[in-house]
């Protein structure tokens, strides 16, 4: 059971998990527990069969970097060729650090501060997606102020219906937060035609994350398409066109694997025909399946007729299946063969700190360590210092080679920006 999700970098042998050529055991020897441990090969496999199935249109991946920031997978990603796709000023300064150029750098989301927008355009990033006619309004005066024109993308809603696995990573539906009603679009580019230091060069969706069909692509394109036509008779000529991230990447053995070339069928033709550059934002697709979660077995307790493993991680390393009843395949890094039926918690204050609950699986004893999969995307980045629990370390493993890319926590890391003595200012 599981197994499929164990993939080519991920395997047994004698029965132990490896990463590539490097032991689960010795990693969380070497690095403690809890880590996330991430493979370089399974990144660069999917960025080749990526790219290799959009082959045949003009195109540019910009890896949503909010899925996982580490810095030694932005520099693998960039090697290969990818841009980044930044959703706050701390992802840009992330992303220059890891040697992003302007070019290379997508700047989205819903609430860009004057600052970030300022951060933007000092960094020349390709394109600035904006949201609403109150950021772009806002974008041309901090563009004015700079002396630059902003290159700007428009995020539209295109209101589509989005079967994925949970309402909170929906976001391309009438109602969300997220872009501008692809009903009110047109008045917005009538406005952004008129702005001195605007240049409106792309249309932008993202319809949801984790998409169990391609429905919503189609749909969303659909939208774009009409709107960029529209968009062209008023003389702009639509440039780029992103249909954000949202490839789905699979956590249990039902879970279906993005058919790649039926992707870039819906795709190619659309922006043949627009004759623009296609940008694609995707996040989990890369880092979800390259990343491991390493934790030790605390305990054992049976509670209420409960069996529950109590780990050394929990919601604080791994949020989504408490916060999106998300399931992560957990398996013994050396299994007994013998399994058992247990509630997987954490040591955090809260009844709802569990990786899996009511799971049957490898039984495990104190001092075993757990291998939660698919943990690369959306792990780490979420992870928090509630209960003043340090962040876990990460670690990059490249055939039988390891390194710790993120050192763990400190307890005075915790306490760093605190001051001891409060500098109290007269109000
Ligand atoms: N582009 C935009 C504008 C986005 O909002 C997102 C994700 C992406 C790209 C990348 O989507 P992906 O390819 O990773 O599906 N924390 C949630 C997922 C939230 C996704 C937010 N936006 C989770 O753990 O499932």
């Amino acid at each position: 059971m599981g197994q499929s999700v164990l993939t080519a970098a991920f395997t047994r042998r004698d029965g132990a998990l490896y990463c590539e050529d490097v032991s689960a055991e010795v990693i969380a020897r070497e690095a403690g527990t809890p880590v996330f441990v991430y493979s370089s090969a399974v990144i660069r496999d999917r960025y080749s069969r990526l790219t290799a199935a959009l082959a045949g249109v003009k195109h540019r991946v910009h890896y949503a970097m909010k899925a996982n920031g580490n810095r030694a997978i932005l520099s693998l990603l960039r090697e290969l060729g990818s841009g980044v796709d930044v959703v706050s000023g701390g992802e840009l300064h992330r992303a220059q650090r890891a040697g992003f150029k302007g070019h290379d750098i997508i700047f989205g989301g819903v609430g860009k501060t004057i600052r970030e927008l300022r951060e933007g355009l000092k960094a020349g990033v390709k394109l600035i997606n904006v949201e609403s006619e109150a950021e772009l309004l806002m974008l041309e005066a901090v563009a004015r102020e700079l002396g630059v024109v902003a290159q700007v993308g428009l995020r539209i809603n295109p209101d589509v219906t989005v079967e994925n696995s949970h309402a909170y990573i929906a976001t391309g539906s009438r109602g969300h937060k997220f872009g501008i009603p692809h009903d009110e679009a047109l008045a917005l580019v009538k406005i952004a035609r008129g702005l001195e230091h605007i240049e409106l060069i792309g249309l932008d969706m993202h319809v949801g994350s984790q998409l169990a069909t391609l429905e919503p692509y189609r749909a969303g394109l659909d939208r774009l398409m009409e709107l960029a036509g529209r968009i062209a008779a008023m003389g702009t000529k639509i440039r780029y066109v992103d249909v954000g991230g949202g490839l789905p990447v699979r956590y249990d053995d039902g879970d279906p694997e993005p058919d790649l070339d039926a992707f870039a069928a819906v795709i190619a033709p659309v922006l043949k025909k627009l004759n623009a550059e296609l940008i694609v934002e995707p996040g989990r697709f890369f880092s979800a399946a390259s990343g491991v979660l390493l934790a030790r077995v605390l305990y054992r307790k049976r509670s209420g007729g409960k069996d529950y493993v109590i780990a050394d991680a929990g919601m604080t390393e791994l949020l989504r299946p408490s916060h999106y009843d998300a399931y992560h395949l957990i398996e013994s890094a050396t299994p007994s063969g013998e399994r058992a039926v247990v509630d997987v918690v954490g040591p955090v204050c809260e009844s709802g700190d569990f990786l899996a609950q009511d799971r049957e699986m490898d039984s495990v004893e104190p001092g075993d360590l757990l291998v939660v999969h698919t943990a690369g995307a959306y792990g780490y980045v979420m992870s928090s210092n509630y209960n003043a629990r340090p962040k876990a370390a990460e670690v990059m493993v490249d055939g039988a080679k390891f390194a710790v890319v993120t050192a763990r926590e400190t307890y005075d890391d915790l306490v760093r920006l605190e001051q001891a003595h409060p500098d109290w200012r007269d109000a």
